[in-house]
């Protein structure tokens, strides 16, 4: 067909999103299978915010509050910062689109880790503008080399902490000496989607970078451990007069009500989000020691899902898991040929994967 439509738009590489079970079980012809692939919250939606939102169902004539005033108001305590410096989105991925669209002309640079979080990419390559990419040294952000690559092109870093996929933590101090080095009008954006996760106390936490004279932005989820995914919400935290250059861009109903409703009674279901909490640290600890029994390497985690090196083609051992009804995800498209990166699910998810990886690895299952 002919469309006469930018190069930069067919230079992205299409976002490749975990398998759904359904799918799996369709072609494989397999049955009670389990996905550890897409970081979700494995004990499901907390019960207070599905009430929530049985009940916004009944106003789902009328439109959402656009700026979605109570949510904001509640995240705005939740959070000590003011109701201006938040902007709702549809997931946190709508607002990396906005701030992208919002700082980014065609020639312009945004830097980034590699490998990160994949819509990084594809959303500056939306607005024409040139990821640059910076190697993870040893699974960790190398600060200094993004610092090295800042030009007078760059209008924004994306830095994710913890990151995905590898789990690893940026710390408070090394954040400090970064944010000296890079000029004052360079948006720096935290994705910090797994931050509930962290236990590590040097772990930063950007939100007091949000009340300065700087752009930065953090970003959160209700996605991961409010076990959100489904309905589609979360929110950026930065200084107003940024924010109020994404409410601009943002479309007037982004943030649909049923989301509302539910993440504003997930913030206050506390006992869900600390159970969810305690339950990815066991089921980490769980996993690990399986792993350990095997003599197969992993990496320890700060959020909910780790690296295991599996020593052989990761696309291989992706293949082979599904056929046992496990669905991972192989870490080769993100440039490590060797890794698998593993949710926490239930403990009988787990226990259901540690058999299936033990059979695939052709190693014992103690
Ligand atoms: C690092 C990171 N940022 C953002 C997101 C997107 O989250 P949301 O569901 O809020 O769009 C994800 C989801 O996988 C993620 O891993």
């Amino acid at each position: 067909m002919k469309m006469k439509i930018p190069d930069y738009i067919r230079s992205i590489r299409p976002y490749k999103p975990g398998k759904p079970i359904e799918e799996l079980e369709r072609e494989y012809g397999v049955s009670g299978s389990v996905k550890l692939a897409s970081n979700e919250n494995p004990m499901g939606p907390s019960p207070a915010a599905v009430a929530a939102m049985k009940d916004a169902m009944e106003k789902l004539h009328r439109y959402p509050d656009g700026r979605g005033y109570e949510l904001v108001q509640k995240l705005s305590a939740h959070l000590d910062v003011p109701a201006e410096s938040i902007v709702l989105g549809n997931g946190s991925d709508e607002i990396i689109g906005m701030i992208t669209r919002i700082f980014l002309a065609p020639g312009d640079e945004a830097i980034m880790t590699d490998p990160s979080f994949l819509m990084y990419d594809i959303m500056v390559r939306s607005c024409g503008a040139d990821p640059v990419f910076v190697p993870l040294k040893s699974l960790f952000v190398d600060l200094d080399a993004i610092a090295g690559q800042v030009t007078d092109k760059t209008r924004i870093i994306f830095l994710n902490n913890p990151v995905n996929p590898t789990g690893t933590i940026i710390t408070k101090r090394d954040f400090k000496a970064f944010l000296d080095k890079i000029p004052e009008d360079v948006a720096v954006v935290l994705d910090e989607a797994y931050i509930e996760f962290v236990k590590d106390p040097e772990c930063l936490d950007g939100i007091g970078y949000t009340a300065g004279s700087r752009p930065v932005a953090v970003l959160r989820t209700f996605s991961k451990a409010y076990g959100l995914a489904g309905i589609r919400i979360g929110y950026g935290v930065m200084p107003p007069e940024m924010a109020e250059l994404v409410h601009r861009v943002r479309q007037p109903f982004n943030a649909n009500s049923l989301a509302q409703a539910g993440a504003l009674a997930a913030i206050d279901d506390v006992g869900f989000l600390s159970r969810s909490l305690s339950l990815v640290q066991d089921e980490l600890d769980f996993l690990y020691a399986g792993i350990e029994r095997m003599g197969v390497n992993y990496f320890p985690t700060e959020a909910n899902f780790f690296l295991i090196d599996v020593a052989a083609d990761a696309d291989e051992i992706f293949e082979a898991m599904l056929a046992e009804g496990v669905i991972v995800r192989s870490m080769a498209s993100y440039g490590y040929p060797r890794y698998i990166r593993v949710t926490a699910g239930l403990r009988s998810e787990n226990e259901r994967f540690l058999k299936a990886f033990a059979t695939v690895m052709g190693k014992e299952n103690e």
